[in-house]
């Protein structure tokens, strides 16, 4: 089993950031070593995520670091001054709509920036082969778009059709050539849609959940039959900890939900929990469901083949899909301060940028 003492969290502000670091320092986990979070505080990251974290490690076992994964400068001051053997890279541009929208952001962040971090990672480990490890975070999106029929596995084609998921497959490329090119020890893994807590609420969930709970339309995108496969955030956190302690150095990992819902038939089922939860009435919110113009190249369907990760390492989803939404539905009820925090003038003006027109 592979140790790390002083990691480095990429993005560990972010959604699923938030979630590993978490679970990492949750009592009881078997991580004893330091966290080092470098986040540059884009509209996704948010410190009150992890106040209490803070409260209780900061100094000790959690440092922040305020900073851009594009500026090589501070990253290898990072990596000399806190001994970094481990770099857990979340930082990126995510959201597709965004992609679309602007997509430079996507190419300078997830691009270029994953590339400043494998040279600092490569400049301060040199040639070391053991006790050091680069995980990169990636999506299922690289994969491109299946038919009705079969799964994503690691030996699939690239094949990405959006700005966002072009950035992360050239990002996932730049991390297996830094592997066979200088070799870097790396792992690398690519997940399917996840939801759950701190989730920033341009994503369809919690952007639902939010305007049902303020009685907005609901926009569906074009026939509302494209279909995702849905893990709860912490079981993806704790996939990503097999990985990175037990995971084959140089290996790739598909992780997902075996769980393929249809964006109609999720959003039903959303309803009616909400509706349950705070008895607004259910009818009252269906009838606010609104097909809207469609994502310009919006992928039908994404399904993970997660096999490998099961065989190999000890992992299995934990949370069913009718548990997670309701801890989901419940989290977000439970921190309105949460929320009006994250709902400032930037987030009206990218609703109003990316749901007026169509
Ligand atoms: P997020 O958008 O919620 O968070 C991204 C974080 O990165 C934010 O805290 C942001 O401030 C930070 N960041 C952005 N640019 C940065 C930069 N230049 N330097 C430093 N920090 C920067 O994203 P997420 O949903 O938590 O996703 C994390 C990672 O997981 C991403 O790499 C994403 O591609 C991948 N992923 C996400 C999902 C999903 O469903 N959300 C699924 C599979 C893979
Ligand atoms: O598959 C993994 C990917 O999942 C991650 O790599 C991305 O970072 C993450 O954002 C997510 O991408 P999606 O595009 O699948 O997620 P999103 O929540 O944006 O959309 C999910 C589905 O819901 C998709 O088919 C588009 C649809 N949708 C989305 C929004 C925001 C709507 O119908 N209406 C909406 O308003």
């Amino acid at each position: 089993m592979r140790s790390c003492k002083n990691l480095l969290v990429s993005g560990g502000a972010g959604f699923i950031g938030v979630n590993f670091i978490r679970l990492l320092l949750s009592p009881g986990h078997a991580f004893s070593g330091r966290i080092i979070n470098l986040d540059a505080l884009t509209y996704a990251g948010n410190l009150m995520s992890l106040e209490d974290i803070a409260a209780r490690h900061a100094g000790r076992r959690y440092f922040f670091e305020l900073g851009d994964i594009g500026n090589f400068e501070q990253l290898l001051s990072i990596f000399t001054c806190y001994e970094i053997d481990t770099v857990v890279h979340f930082a990126a541009e995510s959201h597709v709509d965004r992609s679309i929208a602007g997509p430079e952001a996507f190419i300078r962040t997830n691009v270029l920036g994953t590339f400043r971090l494998l040279e600092a990672a490569r400049q301060y480990w040199g040639s070391k082969q053991e006790g050091v490890l680069f995980h990169h975070i990636s999506t299922d999106e690289v994969y491109g778009s299946l038919g009705e029929t079969g799964y994503f596995t690691e030996k699939s084609p690239y094949d990405p059709r959006s700005p966002y998921s072009a950035s992360k497959a050239s990002s996932d490329h730049l991390v297996m050539a830094y592997h066979h090119t200088y070799g870097l020890p790396v792992t690398l893994s690519n997940c399917s849609n996840n939801y759950g807590p701190y989730q920033f609420p341009e994503k369809l969930i919690p952007l639902m959940i939010l305007r049902m709970l303020s009685g907005k339309a609901l926009p569906v995108y074009g026939d509302g039959k494209n279909i995702r496969d849905w893990l709860y955030v912490e079981d993806h956190a704790s996939a990503l900890w097999a990985i990175i302690t037990g995971g084959r150095t140089g290996e790739k990992y598909n992780i997902g939900g075996e769980n393929e819902w249809d964006n109609i038939s999720l959003l039903h089922s959303l309803i009616a929990l909400v509706s349950g939860k705070t008895g607004i009435d259910a009818a009252a919110i269906e009838a606010t469901i609104t097909f809207v113009k469609d994502r310009p190249g919006h992928d039908r369907r994404y399904a993970i083949d997660c096999s490998k990760l099961k065989g190999e390492l000890p992992w299995k989803q934990s949370v069913d899909f009718e548990t997670g939404l309701a801890k989901t539905v419940d989290w977000y009820l439970a921190h309105p301060q949460w929320i009006a925090q994250i709902q400032r003038e930037k987030y009206q003006q990218w609703l109003k940028k990316n749901y007026d027109a169509r």
